[in-house]
């Protein structure tokens, strides 16, 4: 008994081994773990005065599962299902301390486990279906085994935690996490200790006609639900398997499936993913140990779109919000639809009527900037324009008490300018809310050029405090994700004059995985908006006439989107489906015809060229951005584009999907878009220097992030 490894120790406490995992943060399943429990157990067996073994973390979490970062590194052995198949096959009584989370390979250690007690604060999931993969350690075996197979489907296929009470059948025992529980624990292992030894493998399981029908009909909502997904269709079989089949052979289909998954471009892209949402709270050059400052109060500026979405992302967490606005009827008008918002949330069973009325009680509202004296921090959301923001700053200056953050929720504007409308540069921030605001995950947090430490550090703290997920960038025209998203809606725009169709552009968008293509986009969103922000730098693109001159043309018509019922498309009253409508493409055609454009029949532009003209400059901006600093690192954009745009995160990002398909090859069809497409490609295809860099130099995106 003793030190096994760095990551595993065992001590005897009268006839009980405790195995105890030790490797922070969160008890990965890395290889000096799974050596070093295989090393425990078997000593653990062999020793005469061990009657029973307790396993039990050393951390406040019990394991997080499977060491991701080893996924790609290759060498995983011993693999997670022999260190399991020796403590299920153990002669002596093996139990599980769930004392906190275990997800994934934690969980499935656990499953292998003879018995399983937790407390009741714990939650348990397989979250493998996230990272495009199955659980590849017995789980889809075992799980159904203890707890039916719609549970075991709702947990594998969904990938969410649940708490362990709420799982009937999975635990033996679940206690308080108090001052008693591990009394309570060594007397639950002294009365299991000469029980014969139960093994969930040994648990029979049989299809009947009802669970194939449960199988059939899961297997159809999520074709829907998770369209485009490898993982959740693989999930299914791999339960299904058990079903039909021994125990064994359950597993054998499982580790192949599991295989299958693994060798995917989806499971590396989800797997990136899982390290590029963590790695975006990391800020480069900003010490660990930064100072933050306290924000137990919100004002918000502009009950308008984003001002009330924004509101409720405080209220929502139990933070008081003072909503300001110029006139009464515009603040009434902001909270009547935060009201609505609610209630519609509780109509649908999320909230209940005192949710309601305790996030309402927590916003104020008014038309005095005194209310704003004493708030921690003030997010202005008014109208897009420079004179107006700055004199909002002005206001703010004189009002709020020092200390105080002021940030702009500005999408376009520099906020270098807003700052200096201000005696206190360093203390403002852009924080950049994407609409609804109360739904989007995404935050960019823009660092203007005075911006302090402790206020950034802030701003990323309060992302996760409003379960936001913050992404430090620098200020730009559109920051990140809109000057990217430019160009992308720049080549939709210019694929209809040379005789696309909106709803062909939109179907091989969405077919991507986008929830939508950029025409639906662009009416849902409003027409104007895009025009508005043309409007402020006609200059920047004069020396293209072609510029989105359809999407021009519409909004000067009045057809700006799904407000109005016409845009890009048509909608019948209170419909919000999209009708593909002739005269667009009308407009389409003379505007064409006066810029001198040759149209091709649009079942001659294939979904490789939407997909190519549309994708690859997104990937080309990017680069540029990397070049120029206002992203940190590629992986940013690629959290900020499924986050903020929808942007189908089993293809990782613009950044990674270049870097599966190769840099090489993008460069490639830039050059042949800049070379085909006359003055227009010599205008919008030119490649990045930095780009064409990385593919002299064989580089990819992920390999820069990691310098
Ligand atoms: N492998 C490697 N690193 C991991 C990890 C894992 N399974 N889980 C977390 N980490 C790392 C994170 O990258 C982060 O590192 P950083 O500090 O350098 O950025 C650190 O641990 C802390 O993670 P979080 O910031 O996410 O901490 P939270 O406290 O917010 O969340 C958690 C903890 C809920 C455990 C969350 O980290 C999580 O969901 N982890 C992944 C769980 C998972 O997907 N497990 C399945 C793995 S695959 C598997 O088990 C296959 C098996 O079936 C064979
Ligand atoms: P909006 O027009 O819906 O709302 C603006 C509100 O500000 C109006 O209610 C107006 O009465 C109020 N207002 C104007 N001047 C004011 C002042 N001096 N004091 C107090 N209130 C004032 O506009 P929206 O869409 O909410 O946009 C607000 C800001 O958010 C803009 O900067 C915009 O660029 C940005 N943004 C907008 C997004 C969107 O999708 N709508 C997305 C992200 C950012």
């Amino acid at each position: 008994m003793g030190q096994i490894n760095l990551s595993i120790s065992t001590k005897l406490i009268d006839d009980i081994a405790i195995v105890d995992i030790h490797n922070a943060p969160v008890n990965a399943l890395s290889k000096d773990v799974r050596i070093g429990l295989m090393e425990a157990i078997s000593q653990s067996i062999k020793n005469p005065e061990v009657n029973a073994i307790l396993l039990s973390s050393q951390l406040s979490i019990f394991s997080a599962g499977a060491d991701i970062s080893e996924f790609s590194s290759g060498d995983l052995t011993p693999v997670l299902p022999d260190v399991l198949h020796l403590i299920e096959s153990s002669s002596k009584p093996v139990v599980a301390l769930v004392n906190g989370g275990a997800f994934g390979g934690g969980l499935e250690l656990a499953l292998a486990c003879h018995y399983r007690v937790s407390f009741t604060s714990a939650r348990v999931g397989l979250p493998e279906v996230h990272l495009g993969i199955l659980p590849g350690a017995g789980g889809t075996q075992r799980l159904p085994r203890l707890v039916g197979a719609k549970i075991a489907l709702d947990m594998i296929v969904s990938g969410r935690p649940n708490a362990a009470d709420s799982l009937e059948g999975l635990f033996d025992l679940v206690i308080e996490h108090s001052e008693d529980a591990m009394t309570e624990v060594a007397a639950f292992v002294q009365s299991i200790k000469n029980e014969p030894i139960p093994r969930v493998s040994d648990i029979p399981l049989s299809m009947d006609d009802a669970l194939e029908q449960l199988f059939n009909d899961y297997a159809d909502n999520i074709k829907k639900r998770s369209r485009g997904f490898f993982a959740p269709l693989k999930c299914i079989e791999a339960v299904k398997h058990g079903y039909t089949s021994s125990f064994d052979d359950g597993l054998n289909a499982e580790k192949a499936l599991f295989m299958q998954c693994m060798q995917t471009p989806q499971a590396r892209a989800q797997q990136y993913f899982f390290f590029a949402e963590r790695s975006a709270s990391h800020i480069i050059g900003l010490p660990k140990d930064t100072s933050t400052r306290v924000i137990a109060s919100v004002g918000v500026i502009g009950a308008g779109t984003m001002g009330g979405g924004i509101a409720m992302n405080f209220a929502n967490v139990g933070i008081p919000v003072t909503l300001l606005e110029q006139r009464q009827d515009a603040l009434d008008k902001g909270l009547a639809l935060i009201r609505k918002n609610y209630e519609n949330s509780a109509k649908k069973g999320k909230l209940t009527a005192e949710q309601v009325e305790h996030r309402m009680s927590l916003l104020e509202g008014s038309t005095d900037y005194d209310s704003l004296s004493d708030v921690d921090l003030v997010i202005e959301a008014v109208f897009e324009k420079l004179d107006v923001k700055q004199a909002v700053f002005k206001q703010l200056d004189k009002v709020c008490k020092q200390g105080a953050i002021l940030a702009t929720n500005t999408s376009t504007l520099d906020i270098n300018l807003i700052a200096q409308a201000t005696d206190r540069p360093s203390d403002v921030i852009g924080l950049h809310f994407f609409s609804p605001a109360n739904v989007m995950k995404l935050l960019e947090v823009v660092r203007a050029d005075e911006t302090s430490n402790d206020v950034i550090a802030t701003a990323m703290k309060l992302a996760k405090t409003i379960k936001k997920v913050g992404v430090i960038v620098k200020v730009c025209f559109g920051f990140v994700g809109n000057r990217m998203i430019e160009v992308y809606a720049r080549e939709a725009n210019r694929l209809l004059l040379e005789g696309a169709t909106p709803e062909q552009v939109d179907k091989v968008i969405f077919d991507y995985g986008f929830p939508m293509g950029p025409f639906t986009m662009g009416d849902m969103a409003g027409l104007d908006i895009g025009y508005f922000v043309r409007e402020s730098r006609r200059e920047f693109i004069a020396h293209d006439p072609s510029y989105c001159i359809v999407a021009d043309q519409l909004v000067e018509q009045g057809r700006v989107g799904l407000k109005v019922g016409k845009g890009a498309y048509l909608y019948e009253q209170g419909s919000r489906k999209p009708v593909p409508d002739p005269e667009v493409i009308r407009i389409a055609e003379q505007k064409a015809k006066e810029l001198g454009i040759t149209r091709r029949p649009s079942d001659e532009i294939s979904e490789q060229e939407i997909i190519e003209r549309c994708i690859y400059p997104l990937v080309n901006e990017g680069a540029e951005i990397l070049a120029e600093g206002i992203a940190q690192r590629a992986s940013d954009i690629d959290v900020i584009y499924v986050y903020g745009y929808g942007y189908p995160v089993y293809r990782g990002g613009p950044m990674q999907y270049a870097d599966e398909i190769g840099l090489s090859h993008i460069l490639q069809r830039l050059q042949h878009y800049q070379e085909t497409l006359g003055e227009y490609g010599k205008a919008w295809f030119t490649p990045s220097e930095m780009l064409v860099q990385l593919v002299k130099d064989s580089k990819t995106f992920a390999s820069i992030d990691k310098e």
